[in-house]
């Protein structure tokens, strides 16, 4: 039975024959474009549920035609870029880590990759970009406490600092108040000419007695003029550059009960190319000599 069709007066389209307080339903179907569309994503789903993982199940899902797992991919990904890395790898461990940074191509490999690579595993210590911390070197600037050509940073982090590999850079200032090598006021007036090497004591008279003791005790390793010694990782005192701080209190701590930065070594734990790369990345920062 076919009720006839009724037609809105105003717009003249066919109505769906509800009507709501007086308000009649316009019948507007769907465009047939957007249909065909809508049934055409239900065939595709359903491709989709076959071939692919899609239903949860008891014990796990259906694992799909093809059997692809995010696992899968992930192997696969991991197998390309092996085979990606793999010759760039090769040409690094076959030369000397000058060699690696004098051809351009390398370089820029090791420069992307000793940046992931000190991310992970030297940050913690010296920060993201190598800004260094109380107690930890900057990285990034031209003051280095052991060298900062090529070679002496490779040799640093391959062997560490005073860390337990037996070619481990090592030194150690005198403890010389606890040991009684100096006086509490001798480190006074010693600690006030360190102060007066990089900027003004406020204690001349004390800076004039440190200074002959500084002559004495201190220069052998720290240099006449106090501009250190790289051979023994003993700093500048000139620079305004501080480990630990360079307020009078902190030096003269310095002197009576000194404190000594440890640095692991990895060699080893990294394996040479990373090495490399490394040394070329830290070489990069800013500083490199
Ligand atoms: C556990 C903290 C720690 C970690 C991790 C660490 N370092 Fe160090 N590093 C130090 C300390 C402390 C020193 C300073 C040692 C000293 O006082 O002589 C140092 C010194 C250095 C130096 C010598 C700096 C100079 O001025 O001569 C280099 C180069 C260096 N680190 C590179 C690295 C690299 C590259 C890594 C990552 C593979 C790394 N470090 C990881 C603590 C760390
Ligand atoms: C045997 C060598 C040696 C002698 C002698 C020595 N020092 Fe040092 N000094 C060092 C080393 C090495 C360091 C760096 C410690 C570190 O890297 O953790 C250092 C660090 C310092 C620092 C800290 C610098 C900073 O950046 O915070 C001061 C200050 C200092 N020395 C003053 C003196 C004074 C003053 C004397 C003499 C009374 C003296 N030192 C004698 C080796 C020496």
């Amino acid at each position: 039975m076919t009720e006839p069709i009724e037609r809105d007066d105003v717009t003249g389209r066919p109505t769906t024959g509800h009507a709501w307080d007086g308000i009649k339903e316009l019948n507007t179907p769907l465009p047939s474009w957007w249909l065909y569309v809508f049934y055409a994503t239900i065939v595709f789903s359903i491709g989709y549920w076959v071939i692919y993982p899609a239903w949860p199940s008891l014990t796990g899902y259906t694992p799909g035609l093809l059997g692809t797992t995010a696992r899968g991919q992930l192997s696969d990904q991991m197998a390309a870029a092996a085979r990606m890395r793999g010759p760039w790898i090769e040409k690094i461990s076959r030369q000397t880590t000058e060699q690696v940074a004098a051809d351009p191509a390398l370089l820029a490999y090791s420069i992307a990759g000793g940046r992931a690579i000190f991310a992970g595993n030297c940050a913690p210590c010296h920060g993201a970009g190598g800004q260094g911390a109380p107690g930890i070197p900057v990285l990034a600037d031209d003051e280095w406490l052991w060298g900062g050509d090529i070679v002496n940073i490779e040799r640093s982090l391959r062997y560490g600092i005073r860390g337990t590999h037996p070619d481990a850079r090592r030194s150690e200032m005198p403890r010389f108040v606890v040991d009684e090598l100096l006086t509490p006021a001798q480190a006074a007036d010693v600690g006030a000419h360190v102060v007066s090497l990089a900027g003004e004591s406020d204690d001349a008279d004390a800076a004039a007695r440190g200074a002959a003791i500084f002559t004495e005790q201190c220069a052998v390793c720290h240099g006449d003029t106090g501009n250190g010694d790289m051979e023994l990782g003993a700093p500048d005192l000139t620079d305004k550059i501080w480990l630990y701080g360079g307020a009078s209190a902190n030096i003269i701590a310095q002197i009576s009960k000194p404190r000594h930065g440890v640095m692991p070594a990895w060699e080893g734990r990294l394996d040479d190319a990373s090495l490399k790369m490394l040394s070329i990345y830290v070489h990069s920062l800013g500083g490199g000599q």
